[in-house]
């Protein structure tokens, strides 16, 4: 979530990244290797939630998800920041 936010990508959170909301949630679809296994709180959020993995990857939290390699992940309803600054629509 953090490295969507420093691209210029608004990312939807309630809890601010505590891990508590799951509005953050990504499907995994490749390139997971290496990667940490589900946190704590990805368990017990994820474990409550009403996401499903659509694509047959692994649900994660953005939040709680750290990365140091290329990979590739589902989201829908993401959007540049520079559209949400514009009540969400394209300027013009
Ligand atoms: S932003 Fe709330 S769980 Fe990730």
């Amino acid at each position: 979530m953090g490295a969507a936010q420093r691209a210029g990508i608004k990312w939807p959170t309630v809890c601010g990244g505590a891990g508590e909301c799951a509005v953050c949630y990504i499907e995994v679809l490749g390139g997971d290797d290496g990667t940490q296994p589900l946190t704590n709180a990805e368990k017990t959020v994820l474990g409550r939630s009403i996401h499903r993995p659509k694509q047959g990857g692994t649900l994660r939290l953005a939040c709680q998800f750290r990365v140091n390699h290329n990979l590739k992940v589902h989201r829908i309803g993401i959007r540049p920041a520079q559209n949400a600054a514009a009540g969400g629509r394209a300027a013009g």
